[in-house]
């Protein structure tokens, strides 16, 4: 049985990544990111973890299905999918403060990487997983994307396709279960995590309760690790607690 994340190469990622391989020493990693050269060297040398180049943003490049295929039919199912890739800013987007920073273009990358690259990677793994194994699909997601905990407003393009992911989180615990029984489809919050998502917004996290990328990935394990199909169509805390939609 592998696990895979996609989204190894960043703080969350690659600190879940280390944390699985640290627990369970005969693991697979199936790691996807946009550059395999920049996920950290430890998990690069690792011949337990197999990385392959996957653009949340551009599926033209994405793996070919049936090296997906083959690799999963190499590991007789999958125990973990956790998504942790995330679009919060980037050279050419900051989160909106007003209506007047809105731009068709960040909004519709940000469900591209929040959201849409979730659903197309579901879809591409069940196809070889037809027939095999499949535990818990874990996407992580922000409280931010709650609807119902919305008071700030502001953030448009990320609270927007949080809320779009975790609206797909629970499509697919409803779809799941019919192909792939016991199964547990969660979105996870994290908590504030230093990272360089959450970088530019150190002085506003100031007053926060913020984790290292280490500690993060010491909560989330211990969450996913005790999830069971009683939890499916969940979003979930990373100390355990419910969180609003
Ligand atoms: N840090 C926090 O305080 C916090 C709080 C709430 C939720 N979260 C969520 O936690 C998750 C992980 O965030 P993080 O803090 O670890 O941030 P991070 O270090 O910036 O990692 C972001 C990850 O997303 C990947 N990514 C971005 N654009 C992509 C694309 N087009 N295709 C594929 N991958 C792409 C990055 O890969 P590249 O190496 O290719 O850029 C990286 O692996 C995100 O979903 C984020 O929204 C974080």
């Amino acid at each position: 049985m592998a696990t895979i994340i996609a989204g190894i190469s960043g703080a969350i990622g690659s600190a879940l990544a280390a944390r699985y391989l640290q627990d369970h020493p005969e693991q697979t990693l199936i790691g996807l990111c946009r550059h395999p050269e920049q996920v950290p060297d430890a998990l690069q040398r690792d011949p337990r973890v197999h990385l392959l180049a996957w653009d949340a943003a551009a599926p033209a490049r994405n793996p070919d299905k049936s090296d997906i295929e083959a690799l999963l039919g190499r590991y007789g199912g999958v125990d973990d999918l956790i998504y942790a890739a995330g679009l919060l800013h980037d050279d050419s987007m900051f989160p909106e403060k007003r209506l007047e920073d809105l731009t068709a273009d960040n909004l519709t990358r940000a469900f591209q990487v929040n959201c849409v690259g979730f659903g197309m990677l579901v879809q591409a793994l069940a196809r070889g997983l037809r027939g095999k194994q499949l535990k818990r699909v874990v996407a992580v997601s922000a409280k931010v994307g709650s609807i119902s905990d919305n008071q700030l407003g502001g953030w448009y393009a990320y609270r927007c396709s949080k809320a779009a992911l975790n609206m797909m989180v629970k499509n697919l615990s409803v779809e799941l279960p019919r192909r792939y029984a016991p199964i547990a489809c969660v979105a996870l919050h994290p908590g504030t995590t230093r990272s360089a998502l959450s970088a530019p917004f150190s002085q506003s996290l100031a007053s926060l309760q913020v984790h290292d990328p280490a500690e993060t990935a010491d909560n989330l394990f211990g969450v996913i690790q005790n999830l069971d199909e009683s939890d499916n169509g969940r979003f979930v805390s990373w100390n355990g607690d419910d969180l609003p939609w």
